[in-house]
């Protein structure tokens, strides 16, 4: 067989080709093959075999992994990548003890960005988030996930899927758009969030017929909207055609994760504060549960999601940076990686198909994104590291050594 390129010497293949979602103690049972190669041809993986069996294959190119690991390009099932200005002054308010939800109702956090993005023109906004999704490759990531919500206007949320859209075409990685319009409430519609939800939902015909979102997410939480103003919202984004996601259960306890399983949510998100009801319904469900401990982390709390009980009461579980200027500002998925390990007492195998297959079933790519399999895109990262075990060990650094999307090497 003739390939472009070939990657040998593979100590250790994850080609998580589990038919996905995989949940519950199915997470825990990682296939790893040992000194494999790894044919591509034009976008696609070609051929898979042991190291002996590379006399079949003919190649353009080698690439000798050096027996590190190779595995899927890692997947964000959740970002909100499209942002303008920033936010290190709130962290000095945060030592001080002044809470997440304080600093919000007193027209900072998310608010503060919002005047930021309203501020910034379009090109400002889509050099910032080419220059974060550069970030986001480098540490491995080749699919990805994109949330508005920080114009909570229509000119500005509309800005905010558009720079996502161009974004996409410009950059290799694959970005799909959440609409996020129900982010906060604006200081105009203070006295009405009734209205400005219903204001939101005026863009969702517009947002479906120009093709700019996937998924509509809302933030259901204490002082933003309630879980009947949630359900509302979400029904009728269901009704145009838009499949949805909760931010749920991230600060209080308000049964978003029953919600979302209520509503057949494709993921209900965050989950650090879910009920035992929560856990269980989660585990009964088609929606997938994705943690983002690096929000717990940097917000300074002491509880985590509770993944183990998740788990173990049979959910799918994905995880995810929820890169953001306010509640987790890193690209490093690698860094969640060891939050999960250290904090949500993940086990490697579970995590690593938490940010590959369960990943991209959570966004929708179940069938493109987070699997090495014959016919499916190339998207493949060689990383500086003897096996799966050592990317949460070992944290807080960059392990990738190559990145391959779509068969093209972007960094080596
Ligand atoms: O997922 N919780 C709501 N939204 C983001 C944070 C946004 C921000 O603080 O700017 C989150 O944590
Ligand atoms: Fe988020």
């Amino acid at each position: 067989m003739q390939v472009d390129i070939l990657i040998t010497n593979i100590g250790q293949l994850l080609p998580m080709d589990k038919k996905g979602p995989v949940r519950g103690a199915d997470m825990n049972d990682l296939t790893v093959w040992e000194d494999a190669a790894l044919g591509i041809k034009g976008n696609q993986v070609a051929w898979i075999g042991a190291m002996d069996e590379t006399d079949q294959v003919e190649a353009d190119e080698v690439i000798s992994a050096h027996g590190k690991l190779v595995t899927p390009g890692l997947v964000e099932p959740h970002t909100h990548l499209v942002f303008g200005g920033s936010r290190e002054k709130e962290m000095a308010l945060k030592q001080k003890g002044v809470p997440y939800l304080d600093i919000l109702k007193q027209g900072g956090g998310i608010l503060s960005t919002v005047r930021s993005t309203q501020e910034a023109t379009h090109e400002e906004l889509v050099d910032k988030a080419l220059f974060h999704l550069d970030r986001m490759a480098m540490h491995g990531i080749t699919t990805m996930e994109a949330k508005s919500g920080y114009g909570l206007d229509r000119e500005t949320e509309l800005k905010q899927l558009k720079v996502a859209k161009e974004v996409s075409d410009k950059h290799p990685l694959d970005l799909v758009s959440t609409f996020l319009g129900a982010h906060a409430i604006p200081p105009s519609y203070k006295d009405n969030p009734d209205a400005f939800l219903d204001h939101m939902a005026d863009l969702f015909d517009e947002i479906k017929s120009e093709n700019l979102a996937e998924f509509v997410d809302i933030f259901t939480e204490t002082g933003v909207f309630t879980v009947e103003q949630s359900r509302r919202y979400l029904q009728k984004a269901k009704e145009k055609g838009f499949r949805v996601k909760v931010h749920a259960d991230e600060i209080d306890p308000l049964g978003g994760t029953e919600l979302a399983v209520e509503v057949g949510a494709i993921s209900g998100d965050h989950l650090a504060v879910t009920s035992d009801e929560g856990i269980k319904q989660l585990a009964n469900s088609d929606t997938i549960g994705v943690i983002l401990p690096g929000t717990s982390f940097y917000l300074g709390k002491e509880t985590y999601a509770r993944a183990r009980e998740m788990i173990d009461a049979g959910a799918a579980v994905s995880i995810s940076t929820d890169f953001n200027p306010g509640s987790c500002v890193t690209e490093n998925l690698q860094l969640i990686m060891s939050i999960a390990a250290l904090k949500l007492k993940m086990s490697p195998e579970e995590i690593w198909h938490a940010v590959t297959v369960n990943a991209a079933h959570a966004i929708g790519r179940g069938n493109e994104a987070g699997s090495i399999t014959i016919g499916r895109k190339a998207d493949i990262v060689i990383w500086d590291a003897p096996n799966y075990m050592y990317i949460p060990y070992h944290y807080g650094v960059n392990h990738v050594n190559t990145v391959i999307k779509n068969g093209n090497v972007l960094f080596q």
